[in-house]
């Protein structure tokens, strides 16, 4: 198999880690989740209890890793629940905002994705961090679905949901992801908008697959 770079950007919840997970392992790549590398830091700042200015100043301190079943490490621990509390949530947009944080982690994503043979998903990753990917989609929902997508992901996972308290941190997340000022979250000319708020999973990953075939001969 070809060993290409995929891009899945979009706004949050809108459901690109579930589907960007079966596509890699459908072609045997790997799958870099760039929204947990975001997550992770806004966790550092928590967990050390450090102001913006500390956590700047500490910023190369932070060493992200994923294994094969995509854990995510933060300095080698397993935070793959951690990343995902209402309180890592809350905070996360603001990290985003900071553009040496940006930097920082862009590089890191620019390194995993030396190799090919990847997909990675995020606001960005079209735009700013693999610009020149053959395979671009922009994934889309309607606010509705993906809270309720959200809630369920909450639940299953025997965590308490709260639907408008979720449905509200969507939609400050998806105004302050696509206001900022650097990199934020925009449909490149070149990405394929896929809206799959009447989609299966099954059927968003078969047309990511068929737009693949089409795209890399
Ligand atoms: O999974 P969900 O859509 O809730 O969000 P995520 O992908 O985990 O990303 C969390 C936050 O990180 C987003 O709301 C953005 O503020 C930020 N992010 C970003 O700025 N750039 C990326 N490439 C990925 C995430």
């Amino acid at each position: 198999m070809k060993k290409e770079i995929i891009v899945i950007d979009g706004p949050a919840a809108s459901g690109k880690s579930t589907v960007a997970k079966l596509v890699a392992q459908k072609l045997n790549y790997k799958y870099i989740d760039s929204g947990a590398m975001y997550r992770c830091v806004a966790l550092y700042k928590l967990e050390n209890n450090l102001s913006i200015g500390q956590l700047l100043n500490n910023i190369e301190k932070i060493k992200i890793d994923f294994d094969n079943n995509n854990h995510v490490f933060l300095n080698d621990k397993d935070v793959s629940d951690l990343i995902r509390s209402t309180e890592v949530s809350k905070l996360v947009s603001e990290i985003a905002k900071i553009s040496k944080i940006r930097a920082y982690l862009v590089s890191l994503q620019q390194s995993y994705g030396k190799e090919k043979g990847i997909v990675m998903d995020g606001r960005d990753i079209g735009s700013v961090v693999f610009p020149e990917a053959k395979v671009k989609i922009y994934q889309v929902a309607s606010v509705e679905t993906r809270a309720k997508r959200r809630f369920n992901e909450l639940l299953d996972n025997g965590k308490s949901a709260d639907y408008l308290e979720i449905c509200n941190n969507i939609k400050k997340r998806d105004y302050d992801d696509m206001n900022r000022e650097v990199s934020p979250l925009i449909k490149v000319d070149d990405a394929y908008e896929l809206d799959t708020s009447n989609m299966s999973i099954d059927e968003v990953v078969n047309k990511i697959i068929e737009i693949f075939n089409e795209k890399v001969k």
